[in-house]
């Protein structure tokens, strides 16, 4: 016996596909055969991913747009109709330069307010903007998927993390009740939730502050003792994109290292 997914025929799109987990889930998603639109807010971002994909003999187009525009997000993904979201655009926060994220987020009680809309605006208003413009033509063909990726900071107390987990843990409600909404129209949705992901800004990190013992205690709290790579998430997605994930709608997959748990 064999599992083969062939989304050939399918459009997939997936949000701030421009680089890492975002970029491996586009790669991942055109060897199944679909045609992947790549987003990102940074038009060479996209465009590189795109060449990416070709080169590797897949189809791939370029969705430049800010998620965060509803204007712009609509016009583009009524244009798109994909059968497929994956609301991948997430991190960032106030002040950052578009397409940038600068670490650390701040401890709540300091916070400004004024900082708190960027991080809604990315992590929970983006996917409600591009799940707004992308539900309609999935329901007119009885099928569609909306994968939305958060992470564990929604799950497991953390510092610093707090106006982050909100807008996160929001996107994992929304999906949750917008699962109730479409499920008698063929489409599925679910969340992904991710520990830490190996990135620039985690080697920075490791390089701003050598300490031998920094990397041991970060994995002490992972079961699996390393941290993430792009790829790790992208193999899930696919599964929930494809009709052998046709009756799972309405739950959120930790993809973590054993970084959270739970019965
Ligand atoms: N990296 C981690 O360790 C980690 C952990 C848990 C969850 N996550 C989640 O995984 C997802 C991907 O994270 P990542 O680390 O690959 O992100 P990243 O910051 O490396 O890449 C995000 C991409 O999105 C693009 N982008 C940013 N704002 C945009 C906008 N408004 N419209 C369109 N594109 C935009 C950027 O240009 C960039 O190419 C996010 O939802 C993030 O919250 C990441």
């Amino acid at each position: 016996m064999s599992f083969e997914i062939d989304l050939s025929g399918r459009c997939a799109l997936v949000t701030g596909a421009g680089q890492h987990i975002g970029r491996a889930i586009a790669l991942a998603l055109a060897q199944t055969g679909a045609k992947v639109a790549v987003n990102d807010i940074v038009a060479e971002r996209a465009a590189s991913v795109v060449d990416e994909i070709q080169q590797a003999g897949g189809q791939g187009v370029a969705a430049v747009f800010d998620v965060t525009n509803p204007t712009d997000v609509k016009q583009s993904i009524e244009n798109l109709a994909p059968d497929v979201l994956v609301n991948n655009v997430g991190n960032t926060g106030a002040g950052n330069p578009p397409g940038e994220t600068i670490m650390p987020f701040s401890h709540f009680t300091k916070s400004d307010p004024a900082e708190w809309n960027a991080m809604f605006a990315v992590n929970l208003f983006g996917v409600l903007n591009c799940t707004h413009a992308a539900v309609p033509a999935m329901t007119e063909r009885n099928w569609g998927r909306v994968i939305t990726i958060i992470s564990d900071a929604a799950r497991v107390p953390e510092r610093r993390m707090a106006t982050y987990a909100a807008a996160k843990a929001g996107a994992a409600g929304f999906s949750r009740a917008l699962a109730a909404e479409v499920g008698r129209m063929g489409i599925t949705v679910n969340c992904v939730s991710l520990g830490t992901i190996e990135s620039e800004h985690v080697q920075k990190a490791r390089e701003e502050s050598p300490d031998a013992e920094r990397d041991r205690k970060l994995l002490r709290a992972y079961l699996a003792p390393r941290l993430g790579r792009p790829e790790d998430p992208a193999s899930l997605v696919v599964f929930l994109a494809s009709p052998l994930a046709d009756w799972i709608t309405g739950q959120t997959y930790p993809v973590n290292g054993g970084y959270s748990t739970a019965l």
